[in-house]
């Protein structure tokens, strides 16, 4: 089994040393390459994705990724900023659906800035489309607008767009993904207003028709935002167009109490998989050695679940971040009194003490 690892910039190294390390001590066979991608593939190679990092994640049967970004590249060229990597990746692995299972550990109730009763046993799965939407369609751009409300001042433009197969291949991912869960689909749109959306709310209808066992709704997106905080358990597999997506998975990081605890696989139709955690290179920490691995090393264990057809061991590593939990262990991010606050590094140990 092969497997890039491609840590990236700010703490992305730092938290994927973490998984590598509770990966290692699996006994799986494990072929483990690392890469440079981000930030520091491009001061080293001119490029945030070089040809040589992406190669290597098209051969391997999964990709472990961190981070990458950070404010210095800000002023950089759209094509050589650091997140232009992750874009290219999910692109030329055809990396389409993203997964982000939002679950509360038990301990963890009393990190989180929403009342306990609201969260205590939060187990949802919000799954993203990944390659369509208003972040690729074109055109886009620049111009002096001819029409509209001010013609002749500049204006810019983006264009959302989703095709009918894009659709069905996410809402097959989705309903199946509910089979193995509770059986509940929540499609999220804005059909009062979008055409995509209405194409979206068709075709979601039509697949449903092939999966009786599933029960399937409907909900506008602004409804979707405010349901997430009002009453996420009523929620089971949520599943929603790219921006939306990417706004409601952060929304719904906050449920379990920190960004750091949140892993994601995005997966195209081979099931081949890039996994990451869902929080991004977080410059203010990075470099102290306090940031949280478990997001990093939960996905790993989707790694292992999806891509590697290692449920096994994805159990495993699930189990003992819980014990680790259970002990006490925290990271500053979700550190609270009585508890024992660790460093990034002690936590990647934790959870290995724990895995024997
Ligand atoms: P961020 O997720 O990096 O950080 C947001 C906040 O959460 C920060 O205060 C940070 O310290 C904290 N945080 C994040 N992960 C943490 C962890 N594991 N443990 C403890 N605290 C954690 O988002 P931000 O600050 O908006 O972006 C920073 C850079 O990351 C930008 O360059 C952005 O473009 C990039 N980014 C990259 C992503 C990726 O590689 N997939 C995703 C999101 C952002
Ligand atoms: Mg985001």
């Amino acid at each position: 089994m092969k497997i890039a690892v491609l840590p990236g910039d700010g703490i992305g190294t730092e938290i994927v040393a973490e998984a590598v390390k509770v990966l290692n001590a699996l006994d799986l066979k494990l072929e483990m390459d690392t890469a440079l991608v981000g930030g520091c593939a491009y001061e080293a190679h001119g490029h945030p994705l070089p040809e040589a990092t992406l190669k290597l994640a098209k051969e391997a049967d999964a990709v472990l990724f961190g981070a990458v970004g950070d404010w210095k590249y800000d002023k950089l060229e759209r094509q050589f900023r650091p997140e232009q990597a992750i874009l290219g990746l999910r692109k030329n692995l055809g990396l389409f659906a993203n997964f982000r299972p939002a679950i509360c550990y038990e301990q963890l109730v009393g990190a989180s800035s929403l009342k306990p009763e609201l969260i205590a046993g939060l187990d949802i799965l919000i799954i993203r489309e990944l390659t369509g939407d208003i972040y690729f369609g074109q055109p886009r751009g620049r111009r002096i607008a001819t029409d509209g409300h001010f013609p002749g001042a500049e204006e810019a433009f983006d264009t959302m767009r989703y095709s009918r197969p894009e659709i069905e291949r996410i809402a097959h991912v989705a309903f199946q993904a509910a089979q193995k869960r509770n059986k509940r689909v929540t499609s999220v749109d804005k059909n009062n207003v979008l055409e995509t959306s209405q194409l979206w709310k068709d075709v979601m209808v039509e697949v449903g028709q092939q999966y009786p066992d599933v029960e399937l709704d409907h909900m506008l997106v602004d409804n979707a935002a405010m349901q997430l905080v009002k009453a996420p358990k009523k929620f089971d597999v949520l599943v929603t167009g790219n921006m939306f997506g990417d706004i409601l998975s952060d929304e719904a990081s906050m449920l379990t109490g920190s960004i750091g605890m949140l892993p994601s696989a995005s997966l195209n139709s081979s099931n081949q998989g890039l996994y990451e955690p869902s929080h991004g290179s977080a410059p203010d920490i990075a470099g102290k050695g306090i940031a949280n691995p478990l997001a990093t090393i939960l996905s790993a264990a989707m790694m292992l679940r999806f891509s590697l057809n290692q449920e096994a061991a994805a159990q495993r590593i699930e189990a003992a971040v819980k014990k680790v939990l259970e002990q006490g262990f925290r990271t500053a991010d979700i550190y609270s009194e009585g508890t024992t606050k660790v460093s990034t590094k002690e936590m990647g140990d934790a959870v290995l003490k724990a895995l024997a």
